[in-house]
C-alpha cells in the first residue's frame, strides 16, 4: 500500500492545471449507455474511481479506451445488464447504471451499494422515482432486480430530499422513457447540468436545466445519436488548490478552472481574508495576512459544498479565533476530526458541527485517511506542520485526485509516495 510522506511547512507558487471533474465525468460515462454511437469524451480523469466504472462498462460488453484524458466508449456490444457486488461494493456511483441500463434493455440487476465511511447513504430515492416511471423494483440477495418490460413510463417525481446522483440517474432514465417526466427538487450541481446539457445537445427535448425543475420528453425507447464533449473542470480539485495557497500562505494560480463553480468556496476564503482573483478560465489565490475564523454550513449547490468541508476544517486549525462547521449532508463525515487531533488541531465535535479553534501549532505525525476528501485535508495540514507527516492509506486520494503529488511538487511541495 503506498503513503504520501510530507514535510512542512512548505511554501507554494506556480501554477497548476485542474483535472475535468470525476463526479461529472462519472455519469457522463454511463450516459453513453443510451447512445448508439461511438462516443469520443475528452478532459477525462484518469483517477481510480473512472477506471473502476469504464470495468464495469467494459463487464457489461462495451468497449471503452482511455488514453491522454481522451475516453472513446461504444456501448453499442452492451451485452449484460449486471452489475456486480465485486465493483459496485469498492465505488458507489457504480449505481449510476441502473437508470441508463433499465430505460435501455428493460431490466438490469444491480448490487447495492451498501454504507461508507462518509454515511448510510441509501439509493431509495433512486428507487422510488423509477417505481413511479413503471419499474418493478425487488431486492434479492444483495441485488436490486429492476424490470420494465414494456418500457419506462414519464412521471411527475418530486425528490424527497436533493440527490446528485439520484438526479442523474433518473434524468438518464427519463431521456429513453415514453412520454413527459417532470422532476421536482432536483440537483443542481455543475455535474448534473453538464449531463442535461449533452442530452439536450443531442436532441433530447429538457428544459429547466440549472434550475430545481427538469421536464424530459423520452425518445421511448431509442437510443440517442449522442454528441461528443469535454468534462467540466473539476470545482473540488479546485478548490483544494485554492485551500492549498491559503493553508501554505501562497499565492498560485489555477488553470482550466471554471470560476463561477466555485464562487461559494471563493466567498468563504475572502472571508477568511485571502483575495481570489478570477479570469475566464483562471484563478489565482493570494493569501491573507492574518487567516480570519469563518462559519460553514454544507448544503447543495450552490451553497458551500460537504466536498469542500474537510479542507476547509485544515484551513481554520491557523486561524485567529473559533470556526464553527456545519455538516448538513453526511451524518459521519468528520473522521477526518481525530486524525487533524494527531497533528495538534483544537476541534471539538458535537453532533454534526465542529468547533475548530484555530493557532494551535500543527506537528507532523502519522494520520490515516479515511476518505477522498478527508485524504486532501490531511495533505493540507500536513504541509502547514511543522516536521515530517505520513498520510497513510491514499487508495482514497487516487480515487479522486489526478496526480496530486506531482501537482504538489511542481508547485514546490516536499511530497512523496512511498510503499508501507
Ligand atoms: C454526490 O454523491 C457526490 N458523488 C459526492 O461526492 C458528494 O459528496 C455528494 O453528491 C453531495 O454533493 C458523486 O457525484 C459520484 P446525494 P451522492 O445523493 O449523489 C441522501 C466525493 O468526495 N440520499 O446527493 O451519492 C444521502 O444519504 C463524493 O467526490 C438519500 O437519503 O450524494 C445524503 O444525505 C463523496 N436517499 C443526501 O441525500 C437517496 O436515495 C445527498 O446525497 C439518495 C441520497
Amino acid at each position: 500500500m503506498d503513503y504520501l510522506r510530507i514535510q512542512g511547512p512548505t511554501k507554494l507558487s506556480g501554477t497548476v492545471t485542474i483535472s475535468g471533474a470525476k463526479n461529472a465525468a462519472l455519469p457522463l460515462i454511463t450516459l453513453a449507455l443510451l447512445a448508439h454511437n461511438p462516443l469520443k469524451i475528452t478532459n477525462m480523469p484518469e483517477v481510480a474511481d473512472i477506471k473502476t466504472l469504464l470495468k464495469l462498462l467494459q463487464n457489461l460488453g462495451a468497449s471503452c479506451t482511455l488514453q491522454n484524458h481522451v475516453l472513446n466508449v461504444d456501448t453499442s456490444t452492451v451485452n449484460h445488464t449486471m452489475a456486480n457486488y465485486d465493483i459496485v461494493k469498492t465505488m458507489r456511483a457504480s449505481i449510476l447504471v441502473l437508470g441508463p441500463l433499465l430505460a435501455r434493455f428493460g431490466h438490469c440487476e444491480v448490487s447495492l451499494p451498501g454504507g461508507c465511511a462518509i454515511g448510510q447513504r441509501p439509493i431509495d430515492l433512486h428507487l422510488k422515482a423509477l417505481e413511479q416511471m413503471g419499474a418493478q423494483i425487488t431486492i434479492h440477495a444483495g441485488y436490486v432486480h429492476a424490470l420494465a418490460p414494456e418500457g419506462l413510463k414519464g412521471a411527475h417525481i418530486i425528490f424527497d430530499k436533493i440527490t446528485v446522483t439520484g438526479t442523474a440517474n433518473i434524468v438518464m432514465a427519463a431521456a429513453l422513457a415514453h412520454g413527459k417526466t417532470v422532476l421536482v427538487n432536483c440537483a443542481k450541481e455543475p455535474e448534473v447540468v453538464q449531463l442535461c446539457e449533452i442530452l439536450r445537445d443531442s436532441g433530447i427535448d429538457i428544459t429547466g436545466i440549472g434550475t430545481s425543475e427538469l421536464t424530459i420528453i423520452g425518445t421511448g425507447g431509442k437510443t440517442i445519436d449522442m454528441v461528443d464533449f469535454e468534462v467540466i473542470p473539476d470545482r473540488i480539485e479546485a478548490g483544494t488548490y485554492l485551500c492549498a495557497g491559503a493553508i501554505t500562505n501562497s499565492t498560485i494560480t489555477l488553470e482550466r478552472v471554471r470560476p463561477d463553480h466555485l464562487d461559494a468556496v471563493t466567498a468563504k476564503l475572502e472571508q477568511m481574508g485571502c483575495r481570489v482573483e478570477c479570469g475566464e478560465t483562471t484563478m489565482t489565490i493570494h493569501p491573507a495576512e492574518r487567516l480570519k475564523h469563518v462559519d460553514i454550513i454544507t448544503q447543495e449547490y450552490p451553497a458551500f459544498p460537504t466536498d469542500m468541508q474537510a479542507q476547509f476544517m485544515a484551513l481554520a486549525t491557523l486561524s485567529s479565533g473559533t470556526s464553527i462547521i456545519e455538516e448538513r449532508l453526511f451524518e459521519n463525515r468528520f473522521m477526518h476530526v481525530s486524525e487533524l487531533q494527531r497533528l495538534g488541531a483544537d476541534i471539538k465535535l458535537n453532533g454534526h458541527t465542529a468547533m475548530v479553534t484555530g493557532g494551535s501549532p500543527l506537528f507532523g505525525a502519522d494520520v490515516m485517511a479515511t476518505d477522498l476528501r478527508a485524504s486532501s485535508a490531511l495533505v493540507l495540514a500536513a504541509m502547514t506542520a511543522e516536521g515530517t507527516t505520513n498520510v497513510h492509506r491514499i487508495y482514497h486520494l487516487d480515487r479522486g485526485y489526478e496526480n496530486l503529488e506531482q501537482k504538489l511538487q511542481a508547485l514546490g511541495a516536499s511530497i512523496e509516495r512511498l510503499k508501507e
